[in-house]
């Protein structure tokens, strides 16, 4: 099978790692992929967000099997475009994506299936949002409706800080149209945990549990980042916990969405949050999470592209994922900087001393015109261990991280540290 791969950060050199794996592959191609994935896979320079681009080049090139990996081209309708043209594609088609495309969507799809959330208000304008934030005279949570590349989220400590984001997202229009709608929720306290599963409009196979590290700095401290490292499984997804997110959440999700017509087939990402008084969804993305996958793919054993396939054909419930029993840690390396301002073109140095058990997923690199590997991004690298035991799977990761240098790298030292 010929197989496309669209993305080009860790989450996407996580895919094409294990699906090179298979014995079924017989060219891969990633689309832009990064300096990484060039080592992997065939790299071809058509950005994720050019639909056309990259349904004419799978025409042309007789692709069987695409796998989209971010969230935009899939909110946009790649699939739907593909599936026009006669191809392949593993993913949600925009009207599923919308779960992830509008944060009111998916309230209102959880409101209807009864999924437990936080208590919500949806505002299309500012003066009623200011007034209510004014009457709740509390903690909450502000989020634009639409894509912000994952900042259109606030977590507002008291009034003044709920007022200033609203007023971000619907006077400043910092993320333009995502801000035309926003809810004000309930703030929850507790711990986060990222459930993926796999979706075939009827059918769900839920994959490992993990858990994402959003902040920057040690002890979940500074500012939001797009996740500096993750580990699977975490220790406080119990199994008692897993069969009620199965029932309560995967289940009536798939169901209520097919019963208003809409097959949800790739992967569903559920963000949890557990607290003391429950478990609830703070959000649905309609992929795989990044870094979740980087933690979460080394574990499956098997190939993958078996289950792909299986999406695609709706035949996931003759399938059985089967896991390694060793947890992964993955550290994220980023740019000096991130998630501000930061700097590329570094030059990346000791990959080649990292010992070979462990995974060096690519996000932001790129091969420099005189041949070395220099940064590309914020996220730089994801170094992915296995280990008998969280800890042990921690401690070889980092083994890795410390080979590794570039000017202005930094990576939180705490990955996994509520397992540990
Ligand atoms: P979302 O994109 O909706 O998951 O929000 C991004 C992040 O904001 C989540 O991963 C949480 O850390 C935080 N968050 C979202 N909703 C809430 C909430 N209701 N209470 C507390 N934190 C939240
Ligand atoms: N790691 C969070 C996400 O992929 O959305």
């Amino acid at each position: 099978m010929k197989v496309l791969v669209v993305g080009g950060g860790g989450r996407e050199h996580a895919l094409v790692w294990k699906l090179k794996q298979s014995p079924r592959l017989t060219k891969i191609y990633c689309a832009p992929g990064n300096g990484g994935i060039a080592g992997d896979a065939e790299c071809v320079p058509i950005r994720a967000d050019d639909l056309i681009g990259l349904r004419d080049f799978a025409v042309r090139e007789k692709i069987d099997l695409t796998v989209v990996g971010p969230e935009a081209p899939l909110v946009s309708g790649i699939v739907d475009l593909f599936e026009e043209a006669g191809l392949r594609a593993f993913g949600p088609g925009a009207r599923a994506a919308l779960l992830e495309g509008s944060k009111v969507f998916a309230k209102e799809t959880m409101a209807s299936c009864g999924i437990p959330t936080a208590d919500f208000r949806v505002f299309r304008e500012l003066a009623p949002a200011l007034r209510y934030v004014r009457n709740l005279d509390g903690p909450c949570v502000v989020k634009a409706d639409g894509l912000a590349a994952g900042k259109g989220v606030v977590v507002a400590d008291n009034v003044a800080e709920a007022e200033a984001a609203l007023r971000l997202i619907m006077e400043e229009r910092a993320f333009g149209a995502a801000g035309e709608a926003v809810i004000v929720e309930e703030r929850l306290e507790g711990e986060e945990v990222s459930v993926l599963a796999f979706a075939d409009g009827q059918t769900f196979l839920p994959m490992v549990a993990s858990q994402d590290h959003k902040r920057a700095g040690d002890g979940d401290t500074g500012p939001n980042t797009g996740g500096m490292g993750a580990y699977s499984p975490p220790p406080v997804y119990t199994p008692s916990l897993h069969e009620q997110v199965c029932s309560e959440v995967l289940g009536p999700l798939i169901q209520g969405l097919a019963s208003d017509g809409i097959k949800y087939r790739g992967v569903i990402y559920a963000g949890l949050m557990i607290t003391a008084k429950g478990t609830y969804v703070l959000e649905f993305n309609c992929r795989f999470g990044d870094p979740e996958a980087q933690a979460v793919i080394p574990r499956l054993r098997g190939d993958l592209l078996d289950v792909l396939d299986a999406v695609l054909s709706e035949r996931l419930s003759e399938v059985e994922l089967e896991w390694d029993d060793r947890p992964a840690a993955c550290v994220v390396l980023a740019s000096g900087g991130y998630p501000g301002a930061y700097e590329t073109g570094q030059e990346i140095t000791g990959l080649d001393l990292v010992p070979p058990d462990i995974i060096v997923f690519h996000a932001g690199t790129r091969m420099s015109d005189s041949g070395s590997l220099v940064t590309a991004g914020g996220r730089v690298l994801g170094i992915t261990a296995l280990g008998d035991t969280i800890g042990d799977a921690v401690r070889h990761a980092y083994q890795g991280v410390d080979r590794v240098s570039f000017e202005g790298m930094h990576f939180r030292r705490d990955i996994a540290h509520r397992a540990l």
